[in-house]
């Protein structure tokens, strides 16, 4: 493969080679100064602590947060449009605001310190996945509300980089400034880079040839398989970068490139728990929460992110513990006749299938009284005989690993639509 070196210990942050000690006299200090600071100037902050009976100044260890009340996407909602915002507006210098499916969209602020911070971890992130000043980074993120292009923007930018800011869409032309421009670096939705994949097939171009040595994925969830079916068309180093809107957006968290083994959470700036989904307990598996430790617009308390995943000890940065990649959200598992899955589920599935494309999607339906769930996936090109041996072959592989029968359509190649940002895997047409 194409060599992305990681950094040396001299070209990191400096905090990202002090002891998990050290770290932790950061986190307790912040997140002292976050609690008084959210009680002090966000009426709903105050108003949830009061309820819960819990005071700032009770914080005096880590463990301590446990006892602060939990911060939802429904509180964000109801203080539509700017009421989280903890400085005059007139000191928030940027708004984002995430797509929301249903609802308000929930809007996010920055002051020109948070930007900075923003800026700093996104610099860390792509150099933990091996990019280096002077590399050169084609943006394939939306610009604008999305906090994905311009996230990756100022953080290519502060590490030294070369920003091409494409943001998505008109894919022909993507893959003609790849092949002109010659980027080391692409940030892109992995569901999108697949989209690319075709494109250079359609545009008579080896991907593996491209000047590409790293991608980051990320916005959503991505397999192990999917990391080994993009190394292996594009010839680069598919690593993962998380974050969200409400937290800050893309570099809350980001893999190494030499360990691959889970994202680093930058924890001096955003502190993670995990708890059970159904109860709040704390649990090493489960649901992410984030407290922000350094936001001045909007700090966040105790964030119920929805997102999946377990909490592991640091490797490549041993004070910072990482996330193991998301399984997926709380509100996309599907239960099927009694059984939880989530999509990452399918994805692992489809692509371990010989002939099977990692283009898929979920249909549910509900044509009697029992739900049904159709795979639709595309063949591999090329691929004219053995499909319905491929279908079958991938219906045994989730009755055997999920435990619940699933139709299988095999469809032609380039049929099922492509996403250009956050792909939309299910497709719910149970009329409830
Ligand atoms: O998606 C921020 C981002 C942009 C992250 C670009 C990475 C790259 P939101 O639109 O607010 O922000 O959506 C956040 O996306 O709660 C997860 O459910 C999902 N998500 C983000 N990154 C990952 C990832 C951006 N690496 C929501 N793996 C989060 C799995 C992810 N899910």
């Amino acid at each position: 493969m194409k060599l992305a070196d990681p950094p040396m210990p001299d070209e990191l942050d400096p905090v990202e080679r002090v002891s998990r000690d050290e770290l932790m006299a950061l986190q307790l200090e912040r997140l002292r100064w976050t609690l008084a600071h959210a009680y002090q100037n966000v009426p709903l902050y105050r108003r949830k602590f009061d309820a819960a009976g819990v005071h700032p100044s009770d914080c005096e260890e880590l463990g301590d947060l446990a006892k602060f009340p939990f911060t939802t996407k429904q509180d964000l909602r109801e203080s539509y449009p700017f009421g989280m915002f903890a400085i005059p507006r007139e000191r928030v210098v940027r708004i984002h605001a995430s797509s929301g499916t249903t609802g308000r969209p929930t809007v996010v602020g920055y002051s020109s310190k948070d930007i900075d911070v923003w800026a700093e971890v996104m610099a860390r992130s792509i150099r933990a996945s091996g990019g280096r000043p002077g590399d050169i980074v084609h943006v394939a993120y939306g610009y604008g509300l999305f906090t994905g292009g311009l996230g990756a923007h100022y953080g290519a930018e502060r590490l030294g980089c070369t920003v091409v800011p494409v943001s998505g869409g008109m894919t022909p032309r993507q893959v003609r400034l790849i092949a002109d421009f010659r980027p080391d670096i692409i940030m892109v939705t992995p569901s999108y880079m697949l989209a690319l994949l075709d494109e250079f097939a359609a545009a008579g171009l080896d991907p593996r040839a491209s000047s590409l040595r790293i991608g980051i994925f990320g916005a959503e969830p991505w397999t192990e398989r999917m990391r080994e079916e993009i190394e292996g068309r594009f010839d680069l180093h598919a690593v993962d970068i998380y974050g969200l809107s409400e937290v800050m957006g893309p570099g809350v968290a980001n893999e190494c490139v030499e360990s691959k083994d889970g994202l680093h959470i930058w924890e001096d700036h955003f502190y993670p728990e995990t708890v059970d989904p159904f109860t709040g307990e704390p649990a090493d598996s489960g649901e992410l929460v984030f407290t922000s430790l350094t936001k001045e617009a909007m700090p966040i308390v105790r964030y119920r992110t929805r997102d999946l995943t377990t909490l592991l000890p640091g490797t490549a940065r041993p004070a910072f513990r990482r996330m193991a990649k998301v399984t997926g959200r709380t509100d996309d598992m599907i239960i099927l006749r009694g059984v939880n899955l989530f999509p990452t589920q399918i994805e692992e599935l489809v692509l371990r299938t010989e002939g099977l494309s990692p283009h898929f999607q979920l249909h549910l339906t509900r044509p009697g009284r029992l739900d049904v769930m159709t795979v639709k996936v595309e063949a591999r090109p090329g691929l004219t005989e053995g499909r319905a041996e491929a279908g079958q072959a991938l219906r045994r592989a989730v009755k055997d690993t999920v435990g619940v029968s699933v139709e299988v359509e095999v469809v032609d190649p380039e049929t099922l639509e492509r996403s250009v940002g956050k792909l939309k895997r299910v497709i719910d047409k149970r009329d409830n």
